[in-house]
């Protein structure tokens, strides 16, 4: 996307039957712009319906008189215009367009479009269906034209599959993308919007961007009013983070002309707490805080669980913003939405899946970063690549050095690349319903074993989980599945993050026991990632007790 073009429309391309016309007057009701439909003004033109033009004048001059709308509707300003399914092809036509406003397509399966063209009520054969169409078999036709068209609608600013969704649902989404992709400087974009966007996630209920950048938290009041967010911000934060930051972010905030008010907490794990929860709650209630108001969570894991379970709960859900300061938070806490805080009977019972509308992850800050802290971090980076995606696994290693060292570039690289992994995966399974992202918890089943057996006192959590991956690597060797070779090449780059592969003074059946307890107390099933080679995983339902017990027995120092 270019610099400097003019958001002045909005233009609904897709095939027929992707319901371009009633989503483009949806829209424009939603924004109370105005809409036309380039079909309609070609009748008018012609004085005469479509299916005669063609059949009295040729597709040539159909053509002649589309592009004519065409360039009639693009004099215009804030119109949601819904354009013909071929009329994109043209590469005249796509110029004009994409110079003066965002194009957005509508898809559909072709048999999902036969459908909707050929047998359902709400289309009737002699408005709907196109002249293209009347043919002998539709639906090889609908395939044939649809796939000749598919690059030329990839030539869009946004697709949405509009298959499962109602009309309602395709609006709302292209308002979405139309405020994603154009929000703030009077609807002007620029790459300036896009530069610092690591990743979007997209769920069911938000889309938003993973903001990633050296020194981007100096933009932070220039991303909150590019988010459409107006209202008072609380920044929730604990005192070590506060006593960094604090200041200086209230400080950008407040010369973009955003009312801030800041609630700090003692930092640690017994914080995220309801007691804390409750803490915020008077504040804010305190403070007339209204539904428009916005969290703002500057610090770690801890906080951003914490501030995001008090957004999703308080007034049944405020907006809320990101702002990770650790590692494991930039890469991991801060993308997904999972909020919540610990109950006496175990971590993280209490909680809610509720996205930010944005997160902004600033690596300049890891700078003060407590040293165990940063290397615990890179446990989570290394894991995403470890499931996911070899060519980071690559790139760490190649860099180890200027990582250790927080090298601006190689850091807002690595950062960025491994939360767009877990971006990923997220937006295929928000809820973790499908599984999908069962894949994250690479390591994770004897972490949580680990910690509960030491009341989450000995290891920080990227330790644990560095440790569980060892004994992941070895169950999965042991189970065929993967070359001894890899696993121990999987220690040795945890080993040069400074990371634990081995551990000592534990009874093992604590741990196991732990694990069990685990499973109980969350009504889950164990699934065991493991690991069939570096960027690759499978599930295993059932991994036998003995064989757990003889790899973390492998993995005790002496
Ligand atoms: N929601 C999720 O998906 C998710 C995923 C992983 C972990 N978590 C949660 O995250 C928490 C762990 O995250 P964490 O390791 O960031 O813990 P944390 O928030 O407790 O931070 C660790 C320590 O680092 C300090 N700190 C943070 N940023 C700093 C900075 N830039 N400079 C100096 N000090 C800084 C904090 O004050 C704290 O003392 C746990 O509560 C865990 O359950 C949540």
């Amino acid at each position: 996307m270019e610099s400097g073009r003019r958001v002045s429309n909005i233009i609904i391309t897709g095939f027929s039957g992707t319901g371009k016309s009633l989503a483009a007057k949806n829209v424009a009701r939603r924004l109370n712009w105005d809409f036309l439909d380039t079909d309609d003004e070609i009748v008018r033109q012609a004085g005469k319906p479509i299916a005669e033009i063609f059949r009295d004048d040729g597709e040539t001059r159909f053509r002649e008189f589309e592009r004519r709308a065409i360039k009639k509707a693009c004099q215009q300003k804030q119109l949601v215009i819904a354009i013909g399914g071929g009329a994109i092809v043209d590469p005249r036509n796509y110029e004009l367009l994409s110079e003066n406003g965002l194009i957005i397509c509508l898809e559909a399966k072709p048999e999902v479009i036969y459908e909707r063209l050929f047998h359902e009520a709400s289309c009737s054969p002699e408005t709907e269906v196109r002249p293209l169409l009347t043919v002998e078999n539709p639906l090889e036709r609908i395939k044939q034209l649809k796939s000749n068209r598919q690059p030329y609608y990839a030539k869009s600013d946004w697709t949405i599959h509009t298959d499962c969704l109602s009309i309602g649902e395709v609006a709302e989404e292209i308002v979405r993308a139309w405020k994603l992709l154009s929000r703030g400087d009077n609807c002007q974009r620029s790459n300036a919007s896009y530069k610092d966007i690591a990743c979007l996630v997209k769920t069911a209920a938000q889309i938003y961007p993973v903001y990633v950048g050296y020194g981007l938290l100096d933009k932070l009041g220039e991303k909150v009013m590019k988010a459409d967010l107006t209202g008072t911000t609380t920044i929730i934060s604990d005192e070590n983070v506060f006593s960094l930051y604090g200041i200086k972010v209230k400080g950008i905030l407040e010369s973009s002309g955003i009312p801030v008010n800041t609630f700090v907490v003692p930092p640690g794990e017994e914080t995220k707490s309801m007691n804390y929860a409750v803490k915020i709650y008077d504040f804010l209630i305190e403070h007339r805080a209204e539904r428009d108001d916005i969290i703002i969570a500057l610090g770690g894991g801890m906080i951003g669980d914490l501030a995001g379970f008090v957004a999703a709960t308080f007034l049944r859900g405020m907006p809320w913003i990101q702002v990770p300061t650790s590692l494991i938070a930039m890469v991991d806490a801060s993308v997904g939405g999972k909020v919540g805080i610990n109950h006496p009977k175990g971590k993280n019972l209490v909680g809610a899946f509720y996205q930010p509308s944005l997160v902004l992850a600033d690596p300049q800050t890891l700078r003060t970063l407590p040293r165990r802290e940063l290397t615990s971090g890179w446990a989570e980076v290394i894991k995403h690549g470890l499931i996911l995606d070899e060519e980071l696994v690559q790139f760490l290693e190649s860099n180890v050095d200027g990582l250790m060292k927080l090298e601006p570039e190689l850091l807002a690289q690595a950062i960025a690349r491994s939360a767009t992994i877990k971006a990923q995966v997220v937006s295929q399974d928000e809820k973790e319903r499908e599984g999908k992202r069962t894949v994250l918890n690479y390591g994770h089943t004897i972490a949580h074993g680990l910690e509960a057996a030491t009341r989450y006192r000995r290891f920080l959590h990227g330790e644990a989980v560095a440790i569980g991956m060892v004994a992941a690597a070895k169950l999965s060797h042991r189970l065929d599945l993967l070359p001894s070779a890899t696993a121990e090449h999987q220690d040795a780059i945890l080993q040069k993050f400074g990371l634990p592969i081995e551990f000592s003074d534990l009874d093992l059946t604590d741990i196991t026991t732990a694990m069990e307890l685990d499973k109980k107390v969350k009504e889950k099933e164990i699934h065991w990632v493991l690991l069939e080679d570096i960027g690759r995983t499978v599930i295993h339902g059932n991994v036998p007790q003995q064989d757990v017990l003889a790899v973390l027995r492998e993995m005790t120092k002496a």
